[in-house]
């Protein structure tokens, strides 16, 4: 009788929501302050030559380059325009939606890949199929979001805060054009698991639940990508950009910094080579701000999901399945940041690489994260009659 009632939930669910996403392109401004770095100019790589010398001081084993050259602190703050798209299934916004945040290398265009007719989406799945709705946006310096000093204001702090005042404006409902959302989750790749673990700290109730996609705590390894993404500056190659923005040298470093090997589609190298947005050098020196694995525990007592490939580089030095101080897998170990967590779940994608939405393994890794939410009660409200809740009107 219960598996009968399970099938038939299944079959309501899927009947109603597998549809075409209905989104729209926004730019939001969003009032953030934070303490940034504060480096010297000259540290900003004018020439292919400083690009380099600023990679070789950055991976150089045993030192620590943002601590040597840190001049101190400054705040930066202000309003500023945050490029998003908003997707919500056709029939009506649910209860509740996820902030995606994107890493390295990548804007918003991760979560919906134009690639292959865009069937490698990650909102259409999210969306289509699973009734979520989403918000997508391009972290502050990146992409469609406004641009800014490469060194000393595109860091991590800034985006952060940036990214904290997003998801609360999503909480209250202030986002013209977008409903308010009684539960708001966070999905981050890369850099953006490690500012979703940042976040935390400051403001442990600033989201309901939390996937942290390509993420462990090791930050050992970051000088693998770094090294391997041979990179030049991304002027004037995309020339909106200013210098102090780099682009990796070519679609071998590509390869090594986000794909498993045998697992993916050659033809998504030049894909990515010409649709990818450089990170900047203040982004490097400030990685892993606010979130160092070996500084306090977070507060968060939402359910924490940590999906990472199994080859992923950055994260794993290429073995994710190594133990490490008594967890079964590197990532696993992350869940020492989160002693509070309802849930903890590790899941380690087989053969993937780094760029979990780029491999051939992108559908189960998207069932494992929408999975996740709806296994713990984070599901989109739905009442067998239509949507819960439609365009922001409460109901109690
Ligand atoms: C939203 O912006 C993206 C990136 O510029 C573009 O590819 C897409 O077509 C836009 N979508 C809509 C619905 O306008
Ligand atoms: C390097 O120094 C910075 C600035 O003091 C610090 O925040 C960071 O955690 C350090 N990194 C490592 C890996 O110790
Ligand atoms: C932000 O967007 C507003 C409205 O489109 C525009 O007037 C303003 O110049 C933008 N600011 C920046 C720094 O791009
Ligand atoms: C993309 O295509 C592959 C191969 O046809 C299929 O297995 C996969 O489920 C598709 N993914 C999505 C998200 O539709
Ligand atoms: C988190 O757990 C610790 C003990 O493990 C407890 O002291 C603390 O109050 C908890 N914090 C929250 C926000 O639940």
């Amino acid at each position: 009788m219960a598996a009968r009632i399970v099938l038939l939930v299944a079959a309501l669910f899927v009947n109603h929501c597998v549809s075409q996403p209905s989104c729209t392109n926004l730019t939001i401004p969003v009032t953030a302050s934070a303490r940034n770095g504060r480096f010297p100019e000259s540290l900003n790589p004018q020439t292919e030559v400083e690009v380099t010398n600023f990679v070789l001081e950055l991976t150089r084993q045993g030192t620590n380059f943002t601590q040597a050259s840190l001049e101190g602190y400054a705040t930066v703050s202000g309003t500023f325009n945050i490029t998003a798209t908003y997707c919500q299934p056709a029939a009506g916004a649910p209860d509740v939606i996820q902030v995606l945040t994107h890493g390295i290398g990548f804007d918003r265009g991760y979560w919906n890949l134009a690639f292959n007719n865009y069937n490698y989406s990650y909102t259409n799945v999210a969306v289509g199929t699973y009734g979520f709705a989403t918000l997508a946006y391009d972290r502050l310096g990146i992409g469609e979001s406004q641009h800014g000093d490469p060194l000393n204001f595109v860091q991590s702090w800034i985006q952060m805060a940036t990214l904290e005042s997003l998801s609360n404006m999503l909480r209250e409902g202030s986002i013209q054009g977008i409903p308010k959302f009684e539960k708001v989750l966070h999905v981050g790749h890369s850099f953006g698991s490690i500012q979703t673990v940042g976040v935390l700290k400051m403001d442990p109730n600033v989201w309901d639940g939390v996937a942290l996609t390509g993420y462990s705590t090791q930050s050992l390894y970051f000088d693998f990508f770094e090294l391997a993404s041979d990179f030049v500056e991304a002027q004037p190659l995309i020339p909106e950009y200013p210098l102090g923005y780099l682009a990796p040298g070519g679609t071998a470093a590509l390869e090594e910094d986000l794909l498993g090997p045998n697992e993916f589609d050659p033809t998504i190298l030049p894909f990515l080579a010409s649709t990818g947005a450089p990170p900047t050098v203040g982004e490097f020196l400030t990685l892993t701000a606010g979130s160092a694995a070996d500084g306090p525990p977070t507060e968060f007592t939402g359910p924490v999901l940590v999906i990472s490939g199994q080859n992923d580089l950055p994260f794993c030095g290429g073995n994710c399945d190594q133990s490490f101080t008594g967890y079964p897998t590197l990532p696993a170990a992350a869940q020492r940041l989160f002693p509070n967590a309802s849930a903890y779940q590790t899941v380690i994608v087989p053969g993937s690489g780094h760029g979990l939405n780029l491999q051939y393994t992108h559908p189960f890794t998207y069932a494992q994260v929408n999975g996740f939410f709806i296994e713990h009660g984070l599901g989109p409200s739905w009442s067998g009659s239509g949507w819960h809740r439609r365009g922001g009107s409460k109901s109690h």
